[in-house]
């Protein structure tokens, strides 16, 4: 069996990432790879029940330090139990969100981008994804595709202003462009089969 790689979805709310995550998976495995499809805060038991604690509740349930933690403990759960073994034998994971969302969240919480890959490196051995497909749209268009998901149902991150997602996206941003090898911008505008056309494109030089 060729060797596993270790691909991200990254992006700002209402981007499409999750429909695109799924087609991705679709899509490697038409190219006759297994792929195997997992999610951020979560993709373990150990994770996911931390998920529930991080998502669920007040908008100010936790301070960002402890918020900082959480995620971080749940990334080393995944990392350890679902993405690590599963690239050892030679599947392609496909994960909604890690690292980078942390840099991008938590940063926009006051969280200091050193200290976040400080404690990945402690956690999670300092695990990289082979690349990073960052998906965006222009300003204002994913907003308005994630109140039109979401209503009143908001988690406790899609629940913040304007100002906070507008910090978000210019993180993502920042990170493409200090890590262009692993990170790839791709427009997520247009119907879902040209993105995910997108995001092969931008997988050509990994694809066997
Ligand atoms: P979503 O991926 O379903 O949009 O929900 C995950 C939410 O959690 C999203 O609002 C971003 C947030 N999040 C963080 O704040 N930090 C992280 O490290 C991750 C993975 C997600």
């Amino acid at each position: 069996m060729s060797a596993g790689r270790f691909l991200t979805l990254e992006g700002g709310e209402g981007v499409g990432k999750s429909t695109q995550a799924r087609a991705l998976v679709a899509a490697l495995e038409a190219r006759g790879l297994h792929a195997v499809l997992t999610r951020e805060p979560g993709g373990s038991e150990g994770a996911e029940a931390i998920r529930a604690l991080l998502m669920q509740g007040d908008v100010r349930r936790w301070s960002a330090h402890a918020e900082a933690l959480l995620f971080a403990a749940a990334r080393a759960d995944h990392v350890e139990k679902v993405i690590r073994p599963l690239v050892d034998a030679g599947s392609w994971v496909v994960c909604d969100r890690f690292l980078d969302s942390t840099r991008a969240y938590q940063g926009a919480q006051g969280i200091d981008d050193a200290a976040i890959l400080a404690l990945h490196a402690f956690g999670s051995r300092g695990l990289l994804p082979d690349r990073t497909l960052l998906l965006t749209l222009p300003e204002g268009q994913g907003d308005a595709r994630a109140r039109a998901r979401d209503g009143d149902d908001a988690d406790r991150f899609a629940a913040r202003d304007s100002d906070f997602h507008r910090s978000v996206v210019a993180t993502f941003d920042r990170i493409a462009a200090s890590e262009s090898d692993r990170v790839r911008r791709i427009d997520a505008g247009g119907a879902p089969e040209t993105v995910t056309a997108r995001l092969m494109e931008a997988l050509a030089d990994l694809l066997p």
